[in-house]
């Protein structure tokens, strides 16, 4: 029997997670439940990837990034401590700023650089994964003493402002290939709002994951131990969680593939039979046997593409910097 039949099955008996975690739930977030039901009610299902991202799921995260078919992380790791040493006195760099900061793993090589050069005064990291923020926040206070860490939680869709009495020169960071999640409109407001709290002396630092042969880039989405297939599913019990949602994570398959017009990998939940979803606030939600929500696009860049970007967002690119394999690159912006 399938792991999605038996749980097809279990609904009808005893309590189980999903149900269990329904109770959790008293206040839902007014945002998230229109954002869930706009998206479920759309004719293409589709929910924000933000919403991946509670404590559980930044942890499945983490574990992806060391999957061996992942070689973003490790890639970008490779570049940021060939660099940043020299990079960083070049910049002068006072403090940093990060959007989506996760575990900050990779950061610690920024801030490592910032502290050899004399000039390590503030760490903003931002995100929505609260409490492995905190998490985050407090490991660094513990390795970093004489850091002033002041962390935020908050969606960088939502808006932006300089964080008061920043210390400049400031770097603005946001790792990972995260902005590959967000549609091109969208990325260019949010670089527009980080552009707009630059001074002409800050700078961005942006990962982003590069145009490759289709297979690699697939295979880092579909890891043979199945951590990614976790990780997509874990916002099906953030929304049971939050919104006291019945659904049943595995009546769900992962599929994620490579999308060539638009440049980007697509993450779907395939619903492997039909069945319907109770939303408290939104109703009964139908899928048909085969239909899928889009919980992720990861677009890949190209030079020219980041260049458009940011000359929509009144930046340019100071400096392009892949690794020798052409994985992935980091991009010095500056104001335009
Ligand atoms: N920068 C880290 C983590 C990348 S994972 C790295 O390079 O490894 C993406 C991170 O962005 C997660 O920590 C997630 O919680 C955060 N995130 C995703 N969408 C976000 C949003 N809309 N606002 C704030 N943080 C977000
Ligand atoms: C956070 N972000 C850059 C990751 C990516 O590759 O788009 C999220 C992820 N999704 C599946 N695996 C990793």
């Amino acid at each position: 029997m399938s792991e999605s039949s038996i749980n097809r099955w279990s609904r009808a008996g005893s309590p189980d997670r999903n149900e269990v975690a329904s109770r959790a739930y008293k206040h839902p977030n007014p945002r998230m439940l229109f954002e869930v039901a706009a998206g479920l009610s759309a004719p293409r299902k589709e929910l924000p990837p933000k919403y991946f991202y509670d404590h559980r799921g930044s942890e499945l995260f983490e574990e992806i990034t060391r999957l061996p078919e992942y070689y973003q992380t490790r890639t970008e790791r490779a570049i940021l401590e060939a660099w940043m040493p020299e990079l960083i006195p070049e910049l002068g760099t006072r403090a940093l700023v990060e959007l989506g900061a996760g575990s900050a793993e990779k950061s610690r090589i920024i801030i490592t650089a910032m502290r050899a050069a004399g000039t390590a005064d503030l760490y903003v990291p931002i995100d929505v994964s609260a409490s492995f923020l905190d998490q985050t926040a407090a490991q660094l206070r513990r390795d970093y003493p004489g850091l002033t860490i002041e962390p935020a939680v908050a969606d960088i869709a939502e808006g932006f402002e300089r964080p008061r009495g920043l210390p400049h020169p400031a770097m603005y960071a946001f790792l990972g290939g995260t902005i590959g999640n967000f549609y091109p409109p969208a990325a260019i407001r949010l670089l527009s709002r980080v552009r707009a709290a630059m001074t002409s002396e800050d700078r961005l630092l942006l990962g982003v994951d590069l145009r490759k042969d289709a297979g690699r880039i697939e295979r880092a989405y579909n890891d043979s131990q199945g951590v990614t297939a976790a990780f997509n599913r874990n916002m099906l019990l953030v929304v049971n969680h939050e919104l006291g949602a019945n659904f049943d994570a595995a009546a769900f398959e992962h599929r994620a593939f490579y999308e060539p017009i638009n440049h980007r990998i697509e993450m779907h939940l395939v619903s492997t039979f039909e069945h319907e979803v109770r939303i408290p606030g939104i109703g009964l939600v139908p899928f048909a046997a085969g239909e899928s929500i889009l919980t992720e696009i990861s677009c890949k860049h190209d030079r020219d593409s980041v260049a458009e970007l940011f000359e929509s967002a009144g930046l340019h690119i100071q400096i392009w910097r892949p690794d020798p394999q052409g994985l992935f690159a980091l991009v010095v912006g500056a104001v335009a």
